[in-house]
């Protein structure tokens, strides 16, 4: 890859996939690498939202196209890649939560969780990976875990499940392809106030837990930017398979 570490547009004439981009963190990265002068294909079930998140990214000069994309679903994930054509940055964001005590959690629920964290972040990875490979230039995945792949949180146990799997599938996925040239890392984002998690934040349990937080504050999705275009650009050129948590200190909370 043949970007320019640094410049404001280090990623100019690169083409990035952003799954989940049609709210919260991902319609933020889009933003992000758009605003760095990548082409930015942005992803997810809801098109009227995709279309809606577009229109505004391109009044800010950003180059963008949307995909209706459901990442659970093996098939429609090839048919977009083939559609697509090479991209160089992928940005593995689509994700969700079910919230209740672990005795309460149903059969769908970890379905659901399972489903789309684990199985739909991997056949993603899994598209783009084999396209980088035959293209033959390289290129960069970044995972979207969570500090609840390391730490555990009450109430979201197939989320906590799923995102330490993202983290292995990170890891194992850097070491298979490292020899290809591609570059696969996480980000793990601390506690960000978005739809996933809003009315959490607002009872006296999530008043608690931001008291918790070394930072004592909620991230904002701007803290967000600098660990995601390191990893999109090569300035992280000799990084693969780490895990960046985002997080205020939270991971390093006293116990
Ligand atoms: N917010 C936080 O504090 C926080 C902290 C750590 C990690 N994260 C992670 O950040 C990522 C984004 O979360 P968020 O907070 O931005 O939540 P969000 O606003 O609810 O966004 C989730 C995105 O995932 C998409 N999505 C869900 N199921 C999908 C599917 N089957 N196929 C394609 N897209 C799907 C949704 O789009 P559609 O419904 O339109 O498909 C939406 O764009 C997740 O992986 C989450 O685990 C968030």
């Amino acid at each position: 890859m043949n970007y320019m570490t640094g410049s404001v547009r280090q990623l100019a004439g690169l083409k990035a996939l952003v799954t989940g981009a049609s709210s919260g963190l991902g319609a933020h990265f889009a933003e992000v690498l758009g605003k760095a002068g990548a082409h930015v294909v942005m992803a997810a079930r809801r098109r009227t939202l995709l279309e809606e998140q577009a229109w505004y990214l391109r009044g800010k000069a950003i180059d963008v196209e949307v995909v209706e994309l459901d990442v659970t679903d093996g098939k429609a994930v090839e048919a977009a890649f083939v559609a697509l054509g090479p991209i160089d940055i992928l940005v593995n964001n689509a994700g969700m939560v079910r919230s209740a005590s672990a005795l309460k959690q149903t059969e769908a629920d970890w379905d659901a969780v399972i489903d789309v964290n684990l199985k739909g972040m991997f056949l993603v990875a899994q598209a783009a990976a084999r396209q980088m490979r035959a293209v033959g230039k390289g290129g960069t995945i970044i995972n979207v875990a969570s500090i609840l792949g390391v730490r555990q949180g009450k109430g979201v146990l197939p989320y906590a499940v799923s995102k330490a799997g993202v983290i292995q599938m990170t890891k194992a996925l850097a070491l298979e392809l490292a020899r290809h040239a591609i570059r696969v890392n996480a980000l793990a984002p601390g506690y960000l106030s978005t739809d996933l998690n809003r009315e959490f934040f607002e009872t006296e349990a999530g008043r608690e837990m931001i008291r918790r937080i070394p930072q004592r504050r909620l991230g904002e999705l701007g803290d967000l930017d600098g660990p995601l275009l390191l990893l999109a650009s090569d300035a992280s050129a000799y990084m693969t398979g780490s895990v960046i948590a985002v997080d205020g200190g939270h991971l390093v909370s006293d116990l």
